[in-house]
């Protein structure tokens, strides 16, 4: 499967210490405990899973250990830093950090494990490696199957004080200590969350697979999370409570994608997603959702044996005599039916009003914000370019 080529030199593999994954993975939290020793934890979550009795099942984990747990429910989704500062407040005062939600949640915890460890301010701890000193126990309980924050390094922030511009912090201090993955807390997930989050998930594959930092280890995860998100969005989105296996599947794909692009960097479809779900308010999974086929359009003549691939993993079959290249294009068509099958625009004229100036705008935020995302992707990108996909995006399929 792989050249010779891609294998005399070394890759790097990051991930949290330890992972458990499946239908009862939270048991994992008691063992945890024990091993550190904890009296109390701190459970970082939103408000709307607190009361929806999401967490119920962690938090009971954690009291047959016998800790005391606080429960800080001031996540929202797309975070601020603040929260991550409000939260931070009460770290001290337990042994460990747990976060259980979305990615929102699960970022927040990892911002507040990191600040609970340092003077510094929050804005010092931004960008890369500027986490100082290991965090305390920290523990990550996913209850959707989308961001693969809980096997990842990374935390995204609105920042308050500067117009809620996304701020990204980077940095392998922020691995969980355990992710506990366990599709039995996706049962309530609602639909419109289950794809907006699922289409997270896809992105994440492809924009990995495609990545210029792609490597062997990072391949072969992207390529079975983007099968199994083929196989199971649907079903998991449409049967939801009804299907385990779906949601199982789903859970597994976004912690694989996930655990590729922590190793791989992403691509163009987060870039243009930062300033697209500001305007618009969209969901990060959403903003993902709706641009990714049109960043892929963009992306194929680069790539065209790369999205042969994705075209296969997305269950595509190639017609007799098909060029690659005709074989390629049809995996934005796979992605463009995904989309509509699971009830997301294809369209971004769907979500809002735009003319060639927002674009403009829209590509100043993108290169500002982030770069290292276009320049991961397999085509360069100039600021032209970025419009012009906009513009594609708003024509729609
Ligand atoms: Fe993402």
């Amino acid at each position: 499967m792989f050249s010779l080529g891609s294998l005399s030199e070394t890759h790097t593999v990051r991930s949290p210490a330890h992972v458990e994954y499946g239908s009862g993975a939270v048991d994992a939290l008691e063992p945890f405990a024990s091993e550190h020793d904890a009296d109390s934890a701190l459970l970082v979550t939103d408000g709307e899973l607190a009361r929806s009795g999401v967490i119920d099942a962690p938090r009971a984990r954690l009291e047959s250990a016998g800790l005391d747990v606080e429960v800080y429910d001031g996540v929202a989704p797309e975070p601020k830093l603040s929260m991550a500062e409000a939260a931070a407040e009460r770290v001290a005062d337990h042994d460990l950090v747990v976060g259980v939600g979305g990615g929102s949640s699960m970022d927040t915890a990892k911002l507040a494990a990191a600040l609970a460890v340092t003077d510094r301010p929050v804005r010092d701890l931004l960008g890369t490696d500027n986490v100082p000193a290991p965090t305390g126990p920290l523990a990550l309980v996913p209850t959707t199957a989308g961001t693969g924050s809980e096997v990842t390094d990374v935390g995204v922030f609105a920042d308050q004080r500067d117009g809620g511009v996304k701020k990204v912090v980077f940095s392998s201090q922020l691995f969980a200590d355990l992710a506990a993955v366990d599709p039995d807390l996706t049962k309530t997930l609602p639909p419109g969350v289950a794809a907006a989050t699922g289409l997270d998930a896809l992105t994440h594959a492809i924009e990995s697979y495609v990545s210029l930092l792609r490597t062997p280890y990072t391949d072969t995860l992207a390529l079975r999370a983007i099968e199994l998100v083929a196989e199971n969005l649907r079903p998991a989105v449409t049967q939801g409570p009804a299907n385990d296996a779906a949601r199982a599947n789903m859970s597994l794909a976004a912690m694989l994608a996930g655990q590729a692009f922590v190793n791989s960097g992403l691509g163009a479809v987060h870039a243009l997603t930062y300033p697209l779900g500001m305007e618009c308010d969209l969901g990060h999974g959403l903003a993902n959702g709706v641009l990714l086929p049109h960043v892929m359009r963009y992306n194929v003549p680069a790539e065209v044996e790369r999205f042969a691939d994705v075209a296969a993993a997305l269950g595509v079959e190639r017609r007799s005599g098909e060029s690659e290249r005709a074989f390629a294009d049809r995996s934005v068509d796979a992605t463009f039916d995904l989309l509509e099958d699971v009830d997301v625009p294809t369209s971004i004229a769907a979500v809002g009003e735009f003319d060639r100036e927002t674009f403009a705008a829209f590509a100043d935020v993108a290169f500002e914000h982030s770069e290292h995302n276009i320049e991961r992707n397999p085509r360069e990108m100039d600021r032209e370019d970025v419009i012009a996909v906009f513009e594609a995006a708003a024509a729609g399929r």
